[in-house]
């Protein structure tokens, strides 16, 4: 059976027959149903990314509200991800070119890999932790500090659905500040690369604070982990599916990586919402409107545009280390033993609006 819709597409076991006849036969739509508008074709995705009116949270709730007041939502304020304001492109700009530069210093050895896991429950908590530990280490924190920091982006991660309770939400704020202590000591400490001395520098003469750019840094670790799970998980299955011999290469696990943000993305789609009304790809859009972005559906028409990393002004600056990180992954659990071909026996997809994560641990009649 075929996904009812672009959301339920998401944890559909193979979704991408769909995807393609949407892109091709419904460009733009209003799903009725779902009350949102729907861009499936490259063209009418970049036409609402470049439009002016089409903005990356709502404009009556620029932070969950759940969030307000405390560190979680004042990190989640400052986050370039979530702003389309003049400071958004002045410090976008900043932090591309910084993780350009520490990519080029960052040590080849993976020595931030955790050490592998050996059962479902184990992978599935690896998923999520490992591109965090990554990203820490790219960063230059200390490696003690890596587990500190994945267990913080979970407990920050936790507080942003509409439903977390009260408990989630505290815990969500300590998770803030503490990440956000870290990552000042970091800025301010001896044990700054180049790189990040220099990036520090740019942005106090562009004027841009302290606390926005430790905010930032911490926005790092937090947008490597749920996308960065889906692309390890997925390339997982994939290695699994191919049955993939464990003495895999880093040139084939590099391979393997490029496949799946080719055939199986991690991260399907992403919205806009609309602050005034708008005419894109020939229909009026109104003011309030929730676009979705099908980056999946893209993915179709356009393989090698790599759309799971969105485009245009708030295209990702991190599809580079996601990639070799995820590729550095693989190589380290299929040589330390995990068998994908189990793991692509059995799994289901967590139930994520946007980001398509396998799960290999679960009860059959349990929930996802
Ligand atoms: C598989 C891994 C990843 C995927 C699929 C992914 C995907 C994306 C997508 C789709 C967006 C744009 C969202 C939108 O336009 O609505 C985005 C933005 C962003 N990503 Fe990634 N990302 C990944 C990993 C990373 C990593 C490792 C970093 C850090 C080095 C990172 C940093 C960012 C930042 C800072 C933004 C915000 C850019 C802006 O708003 O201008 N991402 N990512």
């Amino acid at each position: 059976m075929q996904p009812a819709h672009p959301l339920d597409a998401v944890t559909h076991p193979d979704p991408y027959p769909y995807y393609a006849a949407l892109a091709r036969d419904r460009p733009l739509y209003r799903d009725a149903a779902l009350d949102m508008w729907i861009a499936a074709h490259p063209d009418a995705i970049s036409a609402v990314m470049r439009h002016p009116a089409a903005r990356v949270r709502p404009v009556a709730e620029p932070v969950p509200r759940g969030l307000c007041p405390g560190a979680a939502g004042d990190m989640f304020s400052r986050f370039v991800r979530m702003n389309d304001s003049a400071a958004h492109t002045r410090l976008k700009g900043l932090l591309a070119v910084f993780i350009q530069a520490q990519q080029q210093s960052a040590p080849t050895s993976p020595a931030w890999l955790p050490p592998a896991p050996h059962d479902a429950a184990g992978i599935d908590g690896y998923l999520y932790a490992a591109p965090v530990h990554a990203q820490a280490a790219f960063l230059g924190l200390e490696r003690d500090l890596h587990a500190d920091c994945a267990a913080d982006i979970g407990g920050f991660l936790s507080a942003l659905p509409a439903q977390a309770g009260a408990g989630r939400i505290a815990a969500g704020h300590a998770a803030a500040a503490r990440l956000l202590g870290r990552l000042e000591t970091l800025l301010t400490g001896q044990h700054a690369s180049p790189a990040l001395h220099r990036l520090c520098t740019d942005a106090a003469q562009a004027g841009i604070a302290r606390e926005s750019l430790a905010a930032n840094l911490a926005g790092l670790l937090f947008q490597s982990c749920e996308a960065g799970a889906g692309l390890l998980g997925n390339a997982l299955v994939m290695a699994g599916r191919r049955r993939t011999p464990a003495a895999i290469t880093p040139e084939d696990a590099e391979a393997l990586i490029d496949e799946v943000v080719r055939h199986d993305p991690p991260l399907h789609n992403t919205r806009r919402f609309m602050a005034e009304a708008a005419q894109i790809g020939g229909q009026r859009i109104e003011a309030g409107q929730t676009v979705l972005l099908v980056l999946a559906a893209a993915t179709m028409i356009q393989p090698e545009a790599g759309w799971t990393f969105g485009a245009h002004n708030h295209a990702c600056p991190g599809g580079l280390p996601a990639r070799r990180h995820a590729a550095d992954a693989s190589v380290h659990l299929l040589r330390a033993g995990v068998d994908p071909s189990a793991l692509a026996a059995r799994f289901r997809y967590r139930a994520l609006p946007n980001a398509r994560v396998p799960q290999f641990d679960f009860l059959e009649d349990s929930k996802p």
